[in-house]
């Protein structure tokens, strides 16, 4: 009884929640500049996480749980499988307003050894008719030692990735200097944070040149190989791969002890600058998910990211063998309560399905 009244009360605070951010809110940011309303709800956050009465209002508008979600991998517990991705805190500042807002987990950055300005302005845009983003920051960031020394000033109440990209300039562009620029970062974060996760796709570093080659993988994890610490270790991949090359990095990650893959990052268009998100990407998405699932036999960790928008989509990840997923892109077009809505639309899934946990429904196809 007690669980149909929470449910009803989760389901009618998210509807007003939702029908606000439609009618009011959203119009008034979309007729603003992307990036300015990144850098404001960032601020906005900061505010929110300072206090117990802000938190406790966030918790209260924005939380749901449920144990059917809650999961351990990795010997690591995650309260739900759903993560902010990297990019939107990019510098570690707002955590626990993350957490209060529904995600079970965050992935911080990409942090790159170097502080980084970015690209030039402007670098982001809404794509309105096809629901996604054009992204070009270019690894904009405080740098890795900025990041780990407030990192480590803080304790965290959920799990945290840490996103490790190459330094947004030409001397990192070498297959050696970009190495090196890596392993600066990835042994600074020795000690913080739960997982590692290696950005080697982001479309936007200099050159527009990812860090994907065969060979640059491969000397980039025989060198982390020899300095590897106890965190479990991710490569985040491109949705523009084709079979032949992600089977090529599947190999390469097996070789060298890598535990998953985060898919998939921005995808690069010909000759237009930066990459997209959303609902763009979300079919490349999932076949790179189902391909790494199949290729892999379910047993390396696959984070599912690209284009979810609802609860149907996030399911839809994990039944093609999502461990974990993540999401920004779906929350600025559908608003703050898109978390706890998927979470508890999941959970009507999986009882739909006769699905104890969560666990119980990765990879079992569409
Ligand atoms: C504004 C923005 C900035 C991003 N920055 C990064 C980044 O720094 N590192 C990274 O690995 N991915 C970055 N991404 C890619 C996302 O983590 C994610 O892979 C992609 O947006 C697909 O998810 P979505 O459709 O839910 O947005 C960024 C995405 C957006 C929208």
């Amino acid at each position: 009884m007690q669980d149909m009244r929470r449910e009803m009360f989760t389901k009618i605070r998210n509807w007003i929640i939702g029908f606000l951010y439609k009618w009011i809110a959203k119009p008034i940011f979309f007729s603003m500049d992307p990036e300015f309303i990144h850098v404001w709800m960032v601020r906005f956050s900061r505010v929110l996480q300072s206090n117990p009465v802000t938190r406790a209002i966030t918790g209260f508008f924005f939380t749901y749980k449920n144990k059917k979600l809650s999961q351990k991998i990795e010997g690591i517990k995650f309260e739900t499988p759903l993560g902010l991705a990297a990019g939107f805190d990019k510098d570690a500042e707002i955590v626990e307003t993350i957490r209060l807002s529904g995600f079970g987990f965050s992935e911080v950055g990409s942090i790159t050894a170097d502080p980084c300005e970015g690209n030039p302005r402007p670098r982001l845009w809404r794509i309105i008719n096809e629901k996604s983003l054009r992204v070009n920051y270019g690894l904009k960031n405080n740098g890795a030692e900025a990041i780990a020394s407030r990192m480590e000033r803080t304790k965290y109440k959920m799990p945290v990735l840490i996103s490790i990209a190459r330094t947004n300039c030409r001397e990192t562009c070498g297959r050696d200097q970009g190495v090196k620029d890596y392993l600066r970062t990835y042994k600074r974060f020795k000690n913080i944070g739960d997982m590692d996760v290696l950005n080697i796709s982001c479309p936007n570093s200099y050159g527009a040149e990812t860090f994907l080659k065969t060979g640059n993988v491969r000397a980039l994890l025989m060198e982390i190989k020899k300095i590897r610490n106890e965190k479990p270790l991710l490569l985040k991949i491109s949705p523009d791969l084709n079979r032949q090359s992600l089977d090529e990095i599947v190999e390469l990650a097996q070789m060298y002890g890598v535990d998953g893959f985060i898919c998939t990052n921005l995808s690069k268009k010909e000759k237009s600058r930066g990459g997209l998100s959303g609902k763009n990407i979300e079919r490349k998405a999932n076949r790179v998910i189902s391909h790494i699932y199949e290729k892999t036999r379910g047993k390396m960790l696959i984070i599912g990211v690209g284009g979810i928008f609802s609860a149907k989509d996030a399911y839809k990840k994990i039944k093609l063998g999502a461990n974990l997923l993540q999401l920004i892109t779906g929350m600025i077009y559908e608003g703050p309560q898109l978390m706890s809505e998927i979470n508890r639309g999941m959970v009507e899934l999986l009882e739909k399905d006769g699905y104890s946990n969560i666990q119980e429904a990765v990879g079992k196809g569409n």
